[in-house]
C-alpha cells in the first residue's frame, strides 16, 4: 500500500452514495500494471460502486484484448475509448461481443464495431455510459451534442446514474458539452489531453464535472510518452517511434460521490496518486 493512499483522508468514506472512480488514459505497460495493482485495493479502501477507465492508450497507440481483458479483470467495470481504440484490428470482435468495453458512439458508420453506450446493472441503481469525441482538432465524427441527446433519450428511464466519457482535445468544446449535459447526466469527464485540469466541479443542475481526467501512466514524460522521440521530431522532423514512458507512474482522475435517489454529483475529489513510490 503506497503512503499516498492514506493521505486522502478526506475522502467521505461512510457517506452514503454510489461511489464511482473514474480514470485517464491508461498509457502502456506502466499505466496497466499501475491499474491492475491499485483499483483492486482502491475499490476495497473507499468502498467503490463503480469504476470507469480510459484504454485507449493501453497497448501504446490502441488497447488490445489481452491489455483489455487484463484490465477488466482487475476492477474496471467498464473501459472506454477514444481515437485510438479502432487502430489496432483485434480489438474489434470485443468491440462488437463485450458489451464492458465502449468507442466513442459519434466515430465512424453503420459499419464500425462496437458502440459508445452501455447499461449496467447495480445493487445501488442501474448505470449508463456514453463515450463521445469531439470535433475541434480532432478527425472528423458527428456532433458529440446531438449524439448525447439521442443516447440519453434511449438510456434515461432505464438507469438512475448517467456518466459521460468526452474524448476531445478542446478545452472549450469540453466545457460546452458538460454544460449542455447539466442537469441530466450525472457526470461528464473529459480525457484525451492527459493532462489532469484543476476544474473538478459540480454545475447548477447538479452535474458533475471535470474537463480532463489525466494519465494513468509516466508523468517524466510528454503526455505518457518518451520525450526524447517527441522532441527529436518536433526539432528536427525526423520520423520517430513513440514508446510509453516508463517513469513517475500516476493513477490521475477522480471520485465522484453521486446521489442515489437522482442521480446528481454530490462531491468530486481529485486522485492523483503515485503507483509506484
Ligand atoms: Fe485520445
Ligand atoms: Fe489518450
Amino acid at each position: 500500500m503506497p503512503d499516498s493512499l492514506r493521505s486522502l483522508s478526506d475522502l467521505p468514506v461512510d457517506q452514503p452514495g454510489f461511489r464511482i472512480l473514474l480514470l485517464g488514459d491508461v498509457m502502456g505497460l506502466a499505466g496497466v500494471k499501475a491499474v491492475t495493482r491499485l483499483v483492486p485495493e482502491l475499490r476495497e479502501r473507499w468502498n467503490l460502486d463503480f469504476v470507469v477507465v480510459n484504454g485507449e492508450n493501453s497497448n501504446g497507440f490502441g488497447m488490445i484484448p489481452e491489455s483489455a481483458g487484463n484490465l477488466l479483470r482487475h476492477g474496471v467495470d467498464v473501459l472506454t475509448g477514444g481515437n485510438h481504440t479502432l487502430r489496432p484490428s483485434a480489438i474489434h470482435s470485443v468491440l462488437a461481443n463485450n458489451p464492458r468495453v465502449l468507442r466513442p458512439h459519434n466515430l465512424g458508420g453503420p459499419k464500425t464495431p462496437g458502440r459508445g453506450v452501455g447499461i449496467y446493472e447495480n445493487p445501488k441503481g442501474s448505470v449508463a455510459v456514453i463515450n463521445l469525441i469531439g470535433q475541434v482538432f480532432m478527425e472528423p465524427s458527428d456532433s458529440p451534442f446531438n449524439a448525447f441527446d439521442t443516447l440519453y433519450d434511449q438510456v434515461k428511464d432505464q438507469v438512475r446514474f448517467v456518466i459521460v466519457d468526452f474524448h476531445a482535445e478542446a478545452t472549450g468544446e469540453k466545457v460546452t458539452l458538460a454544460r449542455y449535459c447539466d442537469s441530466r447526466a450525472s457526470f461528464v469527464c473529459g480525457t484525451h489531453t492527459h493532462i489532469p485540469t484543476a476544474d473538478a466541479r459540480i454545475l447548477a443542475g447538479g452535474t458533475g464535472a471535470v474537463t480532463d481526467l489525466g494519465l494513468c501512466g509516466a508523468t517524466d514524460s510528454i503526455i505518457g510518452m518518451e520525450p526524447e522521440a517527441i522532441l527529436g521530431k518536433s526539432l528536427h522532423a525526423l520520423p520517430s517511434r513513440f514508446n510509453p514512458a516508463k517513469e513517475s507512474v500516476h493513477l490521475q482522475g477522480v471520485f465522484v460521490l453521486l446521489d442515489e435517489q437522482n442521480g446528481m454529483t454530490i462531491k468530486v475529489d481529485r486522485v492523483d496518486i503515485p503507483a509506484f513510490p
